[in-house]
């Protein structure tokens, strides 16, 4: 995507300095654009624990070049599958960061170690294409529900549609999951606005969703997360669009934390609740949810402080808690099948049920 008239990615490898890859610093924006070099296994496993990188499809591509690096260091079997299980341990919930690794190892088992350097780069740079290319096709594919909406609507009607946490360009390769559709709609000239649900407690929303959708120029509302029902329930949510960090293969849906209440509230006002992914974010070897999905539990520091930019410009965080309150801090949730009207994956839309998957990915 474009930042004042620049294409990026949110992830790419310099070869003139030491094949080093580069990210952005998500724990820095919306308020400055900071390029982060990554030089070893470390700094990768450190930038995702931390989330200067994060969002379910970009780990796994960073993860995949972390492997890269930690062969540059060794690569014999024992240190590549050490390296491996340090990186996929590095976040619990999203699948596409094993899905990465166990890729990668796949490809580079077979080899000798003096081909492994070379081979992984290269793998894990058709990891990025890849997941730059299934999210375009995820977008065309949003975009024609959009335009079935905007069909029915005198032209020009303003389109709401309401999203939670981060699934844009950053939180992906490229293009993203849940905003993709709604970029090709902007683009497409339909007139788009978006609810965009703060996500405490990171405020990936606010923070970084508003700061996305205004570099494209996409009109857009931050609201506090505990809004949406209640703008549902005075019809000013045409859909709801979310991304996901695993999708079981019965079609139940783990996302940042509050997503499920989205799905609730979206239920009982009858709006249609979408979930945007790419086919590497579905587990197939789990059937619920609720149950089997592990979810990643956060520091309590995220709740008990927010951050955020100070009147002198640095960054920040304030208490916002009484000392000696404890705070709980689970950063996902699983929303289950039958409260989501559909999926939109890169090979077309499907309802969110083991059938529906498999009619699209007949493979597996
Ligand atoms: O904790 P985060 O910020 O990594 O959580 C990200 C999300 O929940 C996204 O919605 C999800 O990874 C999909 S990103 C295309």
């Amino acid at each position: 995507m474009k930042i004042a008239g620049t294409s990026y990615r949110s992830v790419w490898v310099d070869e003139k300095d030491s094949w080093s890859i580069h990210i952005f610093d998500q724990t820095r924006l919306p308020f400055s654009l900071d390029i982060l070099q990554l030089t070893t296994p470390e700094d990768v496993a450190h930038a995702i624990r931390t989330m200067q990188v994060r969002g379910a499809p970009l780990i796994g591509a960073v993860a995949a070049y972390g492997l890269a690096l930690a062969l540059r260091q060794n690569s014999s079997d024992s240190a590549m599958e050490e390296q491996a299980s340090l990186l996929a341990a590095t976040r619990p919930t999203a699948i596409n960061l094993r899905w990465a690794i166990e890729r990668m190892l796949s490809h580079l088992r077979p080899l000798s170690p003096d081909q492994r350097v070379q081979a992984a780069y290269a793998e894990a740079g058709r990891i990025c294409d890849e997941d730059a290319a299934q999210n375009e096709a995820i977008g065309r594919h949003g975009l024609s529900l959009i335009q079935e909406i905007a069909k029915n609507r005198p032209p020009g009607t303003r389109i709401n549609l309401l999203t939670h946490c981060n699934a844009g360009w950053i939180a992906t390769v490229d293009w993203g999951t849940a905003l993709a559709p709604i970029y090709m709609a902007h683009d497409a000239g339909l007139n788009v606005h978006v609810w965009v649900d703060e996500t405490r407690p990171r405020n990936q929303g606010a923070a970084l969703t508003a700061w996305e959708l205004g570099s494209h120029g996409v009109p857009h509302t931050v609201i506090a997360d505990n809004a949406g029902g209640h703008l549902m329930q005075h019809g000013q949510v045409d859909l709801v669009i979310v991304g996901t960090d695993r999708v079981t293969r019965t079609g139940d849906v783990a996302n940042k934390i509050g997503t499920y209440l989205k799905a609730l509230a979206a239920q009982d006002n009858s709006v249609p609740f979408w979930v945007a992914l790419p086919s590497t974010t579905i587990d197939w070897t789990v059937g619920d949810g609720v149950r089997e999905i592990p979810i990643e539990e956060r520091a309590a520091s995220e709740i008990t402080h927010v951050a955020g930019r100070a009147d002198d410009g640095s960054l920040t965080k304030v208490q916002i808690t009484p000392d000696g309150s404890s705070a709980a801090n689970p950063a996902f949730d699983v929303t289950p099948a039958r409260l989501v009207t559909g999926l939109i994956t890169e090979r077309g839309v499907c309802p969110a049920t083991e059938s529906g998957l498999r009619g699209l990915f007949p493979e597996q």
